[in-house]
């Protein structure tokens, strides 16, 4: 029988405890059985002496932590998103950062365009008004809302998921699909997306419905706020799947509340998961809690990536989805 010992892994998000179970026999585990993630101090603490972390979207990993964590050599996320991570720090002191992509693309594109829907068509809105009792009599333009097919379909960032949302609105909806990003689709790709790369004022201008699905990075903070929801349509609704942050939420809530735009749906939020309370007061609005990528196959799916990717990378395998691969190898 081998001494050789195990190394140490932190499971610093609660997960599901069969794909935690995978690890036990690579490493020596440690996991956060409770829903709340723990205090960064907290976090650096138990991360002393582990070779590995799984987290999720909330913790931190910046340079402080780094630094306190020597021993530290693989970060893996099971989100697809990293903005929580500074992976050049990790970069620069050899550890190897992955995430979880793909596997989420069409349950996060499905709940992108439910949340389009339910503002558009009001859903939110008109139930709260009959859970309140006050459905006194059917009118004809009692919640009227906006319609989605044949609409136009704007999306800002077009990768994975903005691909699988302007499918949804193409083929499904006989939307016209517009886009704004960095790179410029191929033109076979966007063919059977129905999709059109358009400068960022004439999207704002000529989006029906505006859905942001662009990682979030400095650069991109506040791209929609005040000025950028005067451009919209008064009739046009936004959703934001993509980050906190991106959108000037205060603005928001100010452009709803004028009618600049006639609705929104939001699953992320500045600062969450507080919420500006000014979002709170704005009837036209629905709000859900980061859920994009939340059914029970699709997390399963992240988790289990998550951990494939930690597996491989400290046993000397092939890490999946690595974001900094050209860590690998190094000694
Ligand atoms: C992601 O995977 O980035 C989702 O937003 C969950 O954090």
């Amino acid at each position: 029988m081998s001494t050789e010992k195990k190394p140490k892994v932190l499971v610093a998000r609660k997960t599901f405890p069969d794909i935690v179970e995978r690890l036990r026999p690579h490493f020596e585990v440690e996991t956060n059985d409770s829903e709340d993630g723990w205090p960064q101090a907290e976090l650096i603490r138990r991360l002393q002496g582990k070779a590995g972390v799984y987290i999720a979207g909330g913790e931190k990993i910046d340079q402080i932590l780094l630094d306190a964590c020597p021993a530290l050599k693989v970060i893996s996320t099971m989100a697809v998103g990293y903005n929580n991570i500074d992976v050049p720090a990790c970069t620069a002191r050899g550890v190897l950062v992955t995430n979880a992509p793909d596997v989420l693309t069409e349950t996060t594109a499905d709940f992108g365009f439910a949340l389009m829907m339910a503002a558009a068509r009001r859903i939110a809105e008109s139930e709260h008004f009959l859970r309140r009792g006050e459905w006194k009599q059917w009118s004809v333009t009692m919640f009227a809302g906006s319609d989605v097919h044949g609409a136009t379909l704007g999306i800002l960032g077009m990768g994975r998921i903005g691909q699988a949302i302007a499918k949804r609105g193409a083929l499904g909806f006989g939307m016209q699909v517009i886009y704004h990003n960095r790179s410029r689709l191929p033109a076979e790709q966007e063919a059977p997306l129905n999709a059109r790369w358009v400068e960022k004022e004439e999207l704002l201008r000529q989006a029906d419905h505006l859905v942001l699905v662009l990682p979030y990075s400095p650069a991109v903070h506040h791209i929609i706020g005040a000025r950028e929801l005067a451009l919209m349509k008064p009739t046009a609704t936004l959703t934001n799947i993509a980050r906190g942050g991106i959108v000037d939420d205060a603005a928001l809530a100010q452009a709803l509340a004028a009618g600049t735009i006639a609705a929104a749906g939001l699953d992320v939020y500045e600062g969450e998961p507080a919420l500006n309370p000014a979002l709170l007061t704005v009837p036209n609005i629905v709000l859900t809690p980061h859920i994009a990528s939340a059914s029970i196959p699709t997390r399963r799916a992240m988790s289990g990536l998550a951990v494939d990717n930690l597996i491989a990378a400290l046993t000397g395998g092939k890490p999946p989805t690595p974001l900094n691969p050209e860590v690998l190898g190094r000694s």
